[in-house]
């Protein structure tokens, strides 16, 4: 496969040019990376007005996940969900308001969208939930929430893989949204991945209408690196849209380091990577089996995650990891969140095995803490622009939350903006280690 952006870069920095152009250090070595990072210079295409080298490498994409247009961003899926947010309400039908049903586990740049944007929210909430970072939604009961709104919502949004790994049944919830009238958008930051196993398990594979994925999260990508998709099931118009609705959003410097990235990641997944994915897959399902034989809970995930449940201790775990030389991607009070790709080596994983041992520790209970209703008093927009303060979390009940507070990672609100903070809220503030939240002033 072609790679326009870094054959560009490669001649650019042959052919030995004096840069009178930003950035300022003129690719001249501090970090080693500087040669490749440009501005947008005779030839090097201009990433919202994109018709030429950009323009083939997205095309590339395009054609690698198989959909209608495929965007980059060097802004990461915070950038993408905005923008395809915006996607979806600017194609809902005339006359119908600007409603998103969404479920309860959104990632904190979806407040952000919904007070930039001023849409109104209708939250899913799952029967039963053990965790902040899962939102598992039935399709039975997205179907009775579409049936119970006044007219269609601009879309139906799901967070898929979500942190600890769980899946939707996109396929059944597309299905849904669609027979109702709406889209399906999908934050797939966590599965960019997943197009390239076989079967792909993508969302785009599976019905959804829009998606974000963050390249750099699970593909051998620059951070920042990522993909807004737009399915062949929406028109061109909505296509035609996707630079501008980016754009609103994003730096008018992205970075050149990061779309080279992009570039040269379509050439790897059009070469042997897949293969590799997969390879590390099958090992990872070898390795999960291990640990439940030597008494580790191993949940079921994505394929390239590894998800311990160990109520009380998985930051003692994340410890032990970090003594052995490994550092996990997320710990909480009970879970332990490992993510691979094909960049890991065998070494690793034996050294994970080793580390880990057998779980002879007694099974100790979590206590299930519900995700917090909390009672709408503002729009999120109204919230988010009225003047705040920040209290300690203790202090909070009947409080009305002005920016989402959130541990990072998982970024996940504990209290949406404009909800009077409740007391399952409050219990969750301590349990996530939250000190103080952003209140709206008195
Ligand atoms: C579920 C989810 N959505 C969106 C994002 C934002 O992605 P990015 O960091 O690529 O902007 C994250 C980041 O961790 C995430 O976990």
């Amino acid at each position: 496969m072609k790679t326009p952006i870094a054959d560009l870069l490669r001649r650019y920095e042959e052919e030995g040019f004096a840069r009178f152009h930003m950035p300022g250090h003129k690719g001249r070595a501090i970090l080693g990376c500087e040669h490749w990072d440009i501005t947008e210079i005779a030839g090097a295409d201009s990433l919202y007005e994109a018709d030429g080298i950009i323009a083939e490498s997205e095309g590339n994409a395009a054609a690698l996940f198989g959909t209608r247009r495929s965007c980059f961003s060097t802004e990461g899926s915070s950038q993408c969900l905005k923008a395809m947010l915006y996607l979806a309400l600017q194609s809902r039908s005339a006359g119908t308001p600007p409603v998103i049903v969404a479920a309860r586990n959104v990632h904190r740049a979806f407040l952000h969208a919904a007070a930039l944007l001023d849409f109104e929210v209708v939250w899913l909430f799952p029967a039963e939930s053990r965790s902040l970072c899962s939102c598992p939604i039935s399709a039975e009961m997205l179907g009775r929430t579409l049936a119970s709104l006044d007219a269609p919502p601009a879309a139906v949004y799901l967070t898929s893989p979500d942190y600890l790994g769980g899946m939707a049944d996109i396929a059944a919830l597309a299905a849904v949204a669609h027979r109702h009238g709406t889209l399906l958008a999908v934050d797939n930051a966590h599965g960019a991945y997943l197009r390239f196993l076989t079967p792909s398990q993508h969302p785009m594979d599976l019905g959804t209408d829009l998606c974000c994925d963050s390249a750099h999260k699970t593909l051998p990508v620059l951070t920042g690196g990522a993909y807004l998709h737009i399915s062949r099931r929406l028109g061109e118009e909505t296509a035609a849209q996707a630079k501008h609705a980016l754009a609103l959003f994003g730096s008018t410097s992205p970075s050149y380091l990061t779309l080279a990235s992009l570039d040269l990641c379509n050439a790897a997944l059009a070469g042997e990577l897949p293969a590799r994915m997969h390879r590390m897959a099958q090992r990872l399902a070898e390795i999960r089996e291990i640990l439940r034989g030597r008494g580790w809970t191993v949940l079921e995930s994505d394929p390239l995650r590894l998800t311990i449940h160990a109520p009380q201790r998985a930051h003692a775990l994340a410890q032990k990891l970090r003594s052995g030389k490994m550092e996990c991607e997320y710990a909480d009070g009970d879970f332990l969140v490992l993510m691979l790709t094909a960049e890991n080596r065998e070494e690793e994983l034996q050294r994970l095995l080793s580390v880990l041992g057998t779980n002879d520790a007694p099974a100790a209970e979590a206590e299930a803490l519900p995700l917090a209703k909390g009672e709408r008093a503002l729009s999120i927009r109204e919230a988010f622009f009225r003047p705040h303060e920040t209290i300690p979390a203790a202090e909070s009940l009947g409080r009305i939350c002005a920016a989402p507070t959130v541990s990072c990672p998982p970024a996940i609100p504990i209290v949406v903006s404009g909800e009077v903070i409740g007391a399952e809220a409050v219990k969750l503030f301590h349990r996530y280690g939250v000190e103080t939240v952003e209140v709206v002033s008195l």
